[in-house]
C-alpha cells in the first residue's frame, strides 16, 4: 500500500491505549484549559485521525509562514497549508500543558491536551501574507479568509495528544473514519489500486461519472467516496442529507463492494489549489493511489480558475514531495448528442448547446420548488432526497 506522507507508518496523535486515554483525560481535568475554535478543533482532529501524519501539533510561525510561501515546513516537509491553533486569548505562557476543549459539543469536553511550546504574537501584516498566499485573496467576502482572519493573533504551537474525534464519531458513525480505519479497510478489502473522490456536495451525475472514468480509466480496484463533514458557508448542503444522497446514489449505481462511503471531520477552508493539495496529502495518509481533481475543486466564487487546483501539481508541487497522483478531470457534463456523461474536451465537436448544464443557483431553485432537476443532471432518488431537505427548510 502506499506509504504516508513523510514517515513509513502512521502516527496518528489519537491516543490509542484506553487506559493512557482515561489518564490523560483525567489529568486534562487539573490543567489549565483553552477554548479551540472551530478551525483549530478541525486540525485536531485531522491530526488524531492520521490524516495529517506526520505533523505532531499545530505549527508555530517560523513553519506557518514557510508553509504559506514555499508550502514547507522549515525543516522542509512539503505542506501546503498552515496547521495553526491561532487565539484571541493572550495569557498562555509557553511551557504550559493545556487542555483544548471542544467548541462544538456541548459542555465543551476536552478534545486534546497541548503541550505549548511556543506562545508568538502574529502581527495583522503576517496574517495576510499567510491568507494571501493561502487563500490568493485578501478579500474579506471569501468565506475563507473572512474565518482565518477572524481567528485571533495570538499563535499557540507544539505537539498535541487528541483523546476523541468531537461530535463526528456520534453523530456520522457509519461514515466518519479515521486514515487508520480506511487503510485497514482497503487492506482489507485486497484493494492494490484506489482512488479517492473529494466531495462537498450530494453527488450529481457529473460527480458520479467521474469517478466511474476514474476507475475505469485507472483500472482500480476500487473507489473511496471521501466527504466532508465539518463545517461549510452558509447555503451549503449539511452533511447528513449529502451523506444520504451519496448512499442513494452509491446502492442504485454502483456495483456493490466497489464503494467505500466515508467522511473526515474538517472544516470546509474555500482554498482551491492550496486545499486540492492538502487534500492530495491527506488521501495518500488514508491510502489513496489516486485523487480526483476536476473543475474549480475546492473553490468558492471566482476566486480561482476553473483548473488552477490541479496546474498547482506542476507548478508547485516538486517531483517526489508526494506518492499519490491526481486524476485529472475536465468539465464534465451530460451529452444530449452522445446520451452519456462526457468529459467536454473529448468531445471537440460539440457545442455549449449539445450539454446539460445546470447553475447550482438554479438547481437549488428548482429543488426548493418541488422540481426534480432533469434525470440526466440528478439521479431521481438523489433529487428525491434533496427536494426532501429543501421542503424541510421551507424551500
Ligand atoms: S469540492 O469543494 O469538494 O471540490 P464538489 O463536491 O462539488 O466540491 O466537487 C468534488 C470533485 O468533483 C472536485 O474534484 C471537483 O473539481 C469535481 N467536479 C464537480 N463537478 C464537476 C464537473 N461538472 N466537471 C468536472 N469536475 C467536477
Amino acid at each position: 500500500m502506499i506509504q504516508p506522507h513523510g514517515s513509513t507508518a502512521l502516527n496518528p496523535r489519537f491516543v490509542h491505549d484506553p487506559a493512557r486515554r482515561a489518564a490523560l483525560a483525567q489529568e486534562a481535568q487539573t490543567l489549565p484549559s483553552l477554548l479551540l475554535n472551530s478551525a483549530a478543533a478541525a486540525n485536531a482532529v485531522m491530526l488524531g485521525a492520521g490524516y495529517f501524519n506526520p505533523l505532531t501539533g499545530y505549527m508555530n510561525l517560523a513553519d506557518a509562514l514557510s508553509v504559506a510561501e514555499n508550502l514547507h515546513t522549515t525543516s522542509g516537509l512539503f505542506w501546503p497549508v498552515p496547521i495553526v491553533n491561532l487565539t484571541r486569548e493572550t495569557g498562555i505562557k509557553p511551557g504550559t500543558r493545556l487542555a483544548l476543549r471542544d467548541p462544538n459539543v456541548e459542555g465543551h469536553p476536552v478534545l486534546a491536551v497541548m503541550d505549548v511550546q511556543a506562545v508568538e504574537p502574529v502581527s495583522d501584516a503576517q496574517l495576510q501574507t499567510i491568507v494571501q498566499q493561502v487563500f490568493g485573496t485578501l478579500d474579506a467576502q471569501h468565506p475563507g479568509v473572512a474565518t482565518f482572519l477572524s481567528l485571533g493573533n495570538t499563535l499557540l504551537s507544539g505537539p498535541i495528544e487528541v483523546l476523541n474525534f468531537s461530535y463526528f464519531q456520534s453523530e456520522f458513525p457509519d461514515t466518519f473514519r479515521t486514515a487508520v480505519e480506511i487503510r485497514n479497510e482497503i487492506a482489507a478489502r485486497g484493494w492494490k489500486k484506489v482512488v479517492a473522490f473529494q466531495t462537498r456536495n450530494p453527488m450529481h451525475r457529473a460527480h458520479e461519472e467521474l469517478c466511474r472514468m476514474a476507475v475505469e480509466r485507472l483500472k482500480a480496484d476500487g473507489l473511496v467516496i471521501h466527504m466532508l463533514l465539518g463545517k461549510l458557508k452558509e447555503g451549503d448542503i449539511p452533511a447528513p442529507v449529502r451523506d444520504a444522497c451519496i448512499r442513494t446514489m452509491v446502492e442504485h449505481y454502483f456495483p456493490k463492494n466497489s464503494v467505500m462511503i466515508t467522511g473526515y471531520g474538517f472544516d470546509m477552508l474555500y482554498a482551491g489549489p492550496r486545499e486540492a493539495v492538502l487534500h492530495a496529502v491527506f488521501r495518500q495518509n488514508m491510502g489513496a493511489d489516486y485523487l480526483i481533481v476536476g473543475r474549480d475543486h475546492a473553490g468558492v466564487g471566482n476566486y480561482y480558475g476553473p483548473f488552477d487546483a490541479q496546474t498547482i501539481f506542476d507548478t508547485k508541487v516538486p517531483k517526489g514531495a508526494l506518492q499519490i497522483q491526481i486524476f485529472r478531470a475536465d468539465n464534465t457534463a451530460f451529452s444530449k448528442k452522445l446520451g452519456r456523461v462526457v468529459m467536454m474536451r473529448e468531445a471537440p465537436d460539440h457545442t455549449p448547446e449539445d450539454f446539460i448544464t445546470l447553475s447550482g443557483t438554479k438547481v437549488r431553485q428548482m429543488l426548493g420548488q418541488g422540481i426534480a432537476p432533469p434525470p440526466e443532471f440528478s439521479r431521481p432518488e438523489v433529487a428525491k432526497v434533496l427536494m426532501d431537505y429543501y421542503r424541510s427548510i421551507g424551500g
